[in-house]
Order: structure tokens, then sequence, then C-alpha cells
């Protein structure tokens, strides 16, 4: 029986739309996981979708994934370039995992250039907005059907 995909946001994205908003858009995280949820719903795909300000809450997730998930997609804000723990618990992972950014982290300080998730993602989406979480939708429903 197919299992829902678990989109995990890290910390501060509770924050969207006041959040400087010339970088991260008017959407509401609210906003973000209402547009998952329909076009999850339009690929035949069930999303869980979960933000925490907490990074152990986060591994704690990431873990519980390997059993529940068919997929993850994980946008792990500030922790993507500090967070270890992070990156272990993905490692775990035999599910395909998606890293997304709402910004692209490329193009701003240097700081947001490492990723400690890139290593254990099959891909990363960054610089399209909250799109890039429908983007990261529309690859792991490509992979199911080819699978
Ligand atoms: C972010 C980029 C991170 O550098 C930043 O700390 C965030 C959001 C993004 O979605 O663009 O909180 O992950």
């Amino acid at each position: 029986m197919a299992k829902p995909i678990f989109i995990l946001n890290g910390p501060n994205l509770n924050m969207l739309g006041m959040r400087q908003p010339e970088i991260y858009g008017h959407q509401t995280l609210a906003d973000v996981e209402e547009s998952c949820n329909s076009y999850a719903d339009s690929l035949g795909l069930e999303v869980d979708f979960r933000q925490s300000n907490m990074e152990g809450e986060l591994v704690t997730w990431i873990q519980e994934a390997r059993a529940e998930a068919d997929g993850l997609i994980i946008n792990a804000a500030a922790y993507t370039h500090t967070s270890v723990a992070i990156q272990d618990a993905l490692m775990l992972l035999s599910v395909p995992v998606i890293e997304v950014h709402l910004s692209n982290i490329h193009k701003r300080e240097a700081f947001r250039h490492h990723s400690f998730v890139a290593a254990a993602a099959q891909g990363m989406i960054c610089g399209f907005g909250s799109r890039g979480y429908l983007m990261a939708l529309d690859a792991l429903a490509a992979q199911r059907l080819t699978n």
C-alpha cells in the first residue's frame, strides 16, 4: 500500500509570509501546505506536511520516514547549513530524498552555499519559491511511474 510523502520544514519557515518576503515570497506556510496537498492529490500522492523549529524533532521525523513514508521532501532551512545530525538521519533512509529551498542559496551569503542535506539527497531544487515543493512532488511521482 502506498505511503505518504513526508514534507519536512525547518526553523522559521512557520514565519513565511511575514519573513523577508522579498526573498521568501508572500505565501504563508499554510498556503504552501495547501498547494502541496492539492497538487499531490492530482498526482495520486498523499503528503504529510510538517514544520519544526527543533533540530531533534526533525531528526525524529526523518527516522519515522524510514518505515512510514514513500519519499521525503525537506527544506531544513538554516539547519541545512549546520546539521550533521540531520545528514546522519537522512543517510539512513532508503526512500528518495529531495532537498528544497525557496531561495537560490548559491546566490546568497557564502555560509548558505554548503548544504549538509545535499550529500544525502537525490537532488536539490532551489530558487523557484514555493513552486519548488511542487517540482519535487513531480520528481517523486515520475519516479514512482518508472520504478
Ligand atoms: C531556506 C534557505 C536557508 O538558507 C534559510 O536559512 C532558510 C530558508 C530557503 O528555503 O530558501 O531558512 O532554506
